[in-house]
């Protein structure tokens, strides 16, 4: 379905007017604090071609192979890594060079086993030219309650860490944690052994200097997340915390930087992108979870409500204009 952009349809006939305002629906913007969120309505295929060479951080989750057919369209796991390589051009084209792609995503169970669709999705991708930089791992203390034959509940998914080179954007300072209370206790009587490097008794290499945490602050975390499932319904069914997408954003986009959603659901991206000053697009091609996402982002970023507004009067400026020149040409 092919999308009209307001300022692209200046006809002059009626039936222009109404697809321009049907337009409005399909493409909200909202901003807060000088940022923007973009909510579009479409094929991300298709959208992100107005994006070359513009964008620092894709992060999303894709549907999940075959398991969703109640909520949106879906791919037979067999043909998922086929289906996703139709998005690897206009992922890879919409990044700038130091940009990074972070996949949320995990293999289904088909008749008992793993199927490995997600493994062969991103060898796929590296062999079209993503670098792997790393697997991260989102840790569930709260995993879906169940009894499987042959597995135990399921309590983590990946966040895989591609990008266009070897040395993308990475600020590992933006993620910094508080180093932690055991600090305090362990670090009180430092013993003779802790002032200095002290190797491993086995021989193994590994050593420490307790000294060197001594007045630190904040450590670098893991690339284990440990985030709580997001428990209320938030208007669709595969939502993820915004904590997973604000590591990410925080993590390989600079300040200012500029984040897209191409799976974007209820628009949690989104929520993280403006709370962490970056602004985004978001693409969906259900209307009905757009809606949702500019509802959640105006209420769940809108600390301020005067701050968050729909930038509707460009549009109606726009609708403006097309009366206008149906008039004079009358
Ligand atoms: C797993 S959900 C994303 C959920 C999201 N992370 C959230 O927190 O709400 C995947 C989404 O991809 C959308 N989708 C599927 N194919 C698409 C396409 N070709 N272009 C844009 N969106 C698509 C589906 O409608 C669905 O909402």
């Amino acid at each position: 379905m092919k999308i009209m952009v307001p300022s692209k349809i200046v006809k002059s006939n009626s039936k222009r007017v109404q697809e321009t305002q049907t337009s409005i629906l399909r493409r909200t913007t909202l901003s807060k604090a000088g940022t923007t969120c973009t909510i579009i309505h479409g094929d991300s295929r298709e959208e992100l071609l107005a994006y070359a060479g513009k964008v620092d951080l894709i992060i999303t989750s894709p549907p999940y192979a075959d398991a969703r057919h109640k909520h949106y369209d879906s791919i037979h796991p067999d043909k998922f890594a086929e289906w996703f390589m139709t998005f690897h051009e206009p992922f890879y084209r919409a990044l700038k060079p130091t940009g990074s792609l972070i996949l949320n995503i995990k293999d289904k169970v088909v008749d008992g086993v793993r199927h490995r669709y997600v493994w062969k999705t991103i060898e796929l991708l590296c062999q079209n030219g993503w670098h792997s930089i790393d697997d991260y791992l989102w840790y569930k203390p709260n995993p879906m309650p169940g009894f499987w034959p042959t597995r135990l509940r399921d309590g983590w998914e990946y966040c895989f860490h591609l990008a266009k080179s070897k040395r993308p954007f990475f600020n590992p300072d933006g993620v910094r944690k508080p180093i932690g209370e055991w600090v305090d206790s362990r670090l009180k009587n430092l013993g003779k052994n802790d002032l200095s490097r002290h190797n491993s008794a086995n021989a193994s290499g590994f050593g420490r200097d307790l000294s060197k945490w001594v007045g630190k602050q904040t450590v670098l975390p893991s690339n284990v997340l440990s985030l709580a499932l997001v428990g209320k319904n938030k208007g669709h069914p595969a939502v993820f915390p915004v904590d997973l997408p604000l590591f990410f954003i925080k993590l390989l986009s600079p300040e200012n930087g500029f984040v897209v959603d191409p799976f974007s659901g209820s628009g949690t991206t989104g929520i993280a992108a403006l709370s962490s000053g970056r602004s985004c697009i978001l693409i969906d091609n259900n209307l009905v979870y757009c809606e949702e996402a500019v509802r959640r982002i105006q209420e769940e970023v809108a600390a301020t409500p005067n701050e968050v507004k729909f930038e509707k009067h460009q549009v109606m400026y726009q609708l403006k204009f097309i009366k206008e020149q149906q008039k004079a040409r009358r």
